[in-house]
C-alpha cells in the first residue's frame, strides 16, 4: 500500500483493534481465535447476508433501518436469523459492551445458513441453523484524497439475478468490478446500470452535483443504501434538489461535484473519473453541506 493509495473502507490504525473479541454465535471470542467451520455455508459459499453500522457518541446511527433490511434481505434468501430483533441488538450491544466502544467503531453483522452436512450448493444441506458473526472495531476513516473512479464492464444487474439490493455475502461481482478499477488505475469502480446509465460503486452508492441539482441513480440496480437515503432525505427537507434519475458518463465527467454514500465513510468525495477532473478535484461546497447535514441527523 502506497501513501497514495485512497479506498472508501480506509480507517486510521488502532492498536486497540488487535485485541478485539469477536461475537461468535454467541460467544465472546478473541480477534485470534474467533473462527467458523470451512463447513459454513457463507464460508463455502457466500450464502448469506450483512449488514454494516457505526456508532456515534454511544448510538447505533439508523438502528432501525438497519434491522428492517436486514430481517428483510434474511426472508428474501429464505434464511431464518433465528432470533428476533431484540435479541439481534442485544447480540450487538453484548459486543459493544465487552470491547469497551462508546463512538467511532464499525460493526459488520453477519448471518449466514449456517453448517451444511456435506459441502455442496443445496440449502438443505446446511442442518444446524444460522451462523451469526459481529465483528466491531474502532474506526475513524481515513482518506487521504478524494477518491478516483473507473468505469468498469461489471455491471449491478437485473433483479432476477442476484437483486442488487441484496447485502449477499457473495461480493465476487462488486470484487471483479474493483479489481479491473484498480487495473486501471483508480481506487473503486463506477458501475453502470443494463441500460448503460450511470449506477453506483462496487462498494457505495454514487451521487453527482449538476449546476447546485443533486442527481443520484433510480434505485433499481444499487444497493437500497441506507446512507443515500438519509442524503436524500436531507437535501428534500433542507430545499436542495435532488432527483432520482437516469444519467449518462456524459453527465457525470461534465459534472461540478461527485461524492460516494456509505454507513462507513459517510460522504466520500470523487476527485476523478476516467481520468476527468470532476470540478475542482477537491471537496465541492454542496457535498460539504450534505456532509453537515447528515452529521447533524445521525445527532439527532
Ligand atoms: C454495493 C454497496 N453499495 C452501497 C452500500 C452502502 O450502503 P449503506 O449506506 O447502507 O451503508 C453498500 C454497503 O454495504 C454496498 O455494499
Amino acid at each position: 500500500m502506497t501513501d497514495d493509495h485512497a479506498a472508501t473502507h480506509e480507517a486510521e490504525e488502532d492498536a486497540r483493534n488487535a485485541e478485539l473479541l469477536i461475537w461468535v454465535d454467541g460467544r465472546l471470542t478473541p480477534r485470534a481465535e474467533a473462527k467458523v467451520s470451512v463447513y459454513d455455508s457463507g464460508f463455502m459459499l457466500g450464502d448469506g447476508v450483512w449488514e454494516g453500522m457505526r456508532l456515534y457518541d454511544g448510538r447505533w446511527a439508523f438502528l432501525d433501518d438497519h434491522m428492517d433490511r436486514l430481517f428483510e434481505a434474511a426472508k428474501a434468501i429464505d434464511l431464518d436469523i433465528g432470533r428476533d430483533r431484540g435479541a439481534v441488538i442485544a447480540a450487538l450491544e453484548e459486543t459493544r459492551e465487552a470491547n469497551g466502544m462508546t463512538t467511532d467503531a464499525h460493526a459488520r453483522l453477519m448471518v449466514t445458513r449456517g453448517v451444511k452436512r456435506l459441502p455442496f450448493q443445496h440449502p438443505r444441506l446446511s442442518v444446524q441453523g444460522p451462523t451469526m458473526v459481529i465483528i466491531m472495531e474502532h474506526s475513524k476513516p481515513r482518506i487521504p484524497r478524494p477518491i478516483r473512479l473507473a468505469t468498469v464492464p461489471h455491471l449491478r444487474g437485473l433483479p432476477m439475478t442476484q437483486d442488487p439490493k441484496l447485502n449477499s455475502h457473495s461480493k465476487l461481482n462488486c470484487i471483479l468490478a474493483c479489481i479491473a478499477a484498480e487495473k486501471a488505475g483508480a481506487d473503486e469502480a463506477l458501475m453502470l446500470d443494463v441500460h448503460g446509465f450511470v449506477n453506483t460503486t462496487n462498494a457505495c452508492n454514487f451521487f453527482i452535483v449538476r449546476k447546485g441539482e443533486v442527481w443520484t441513480s433510480t434505485g433499481d440496480y444499487c444497493m437500497n443504501g441506507i446512507t443515500r437515503a438519509k442524503v436524500i432525505e436531507v437535501c428534500r427537507a433542507n430545499g436542495i434538489p435532488v432527483f432520482e434519475r437516469n444519467f449518462s458518463l456524459v453527465d457525470t465527467y461534465g459534472a461540478d461535484e461527485a461524492f460516494l454514500t456509505g454507513t462507513f465513510g459517510a460522504q466520500t468525495p470523487v476527485g476523478e473519473i476516467d481520468g476527468r477532473v470532476i470540478g475542482t478535484g477537491q471537496l465541492g461546497p454542496v457535498t460539504e453541506r450534505i456532509r453537515g447535514l447528515y452529521k447533524a441527523l445521525v445527532a439527532a
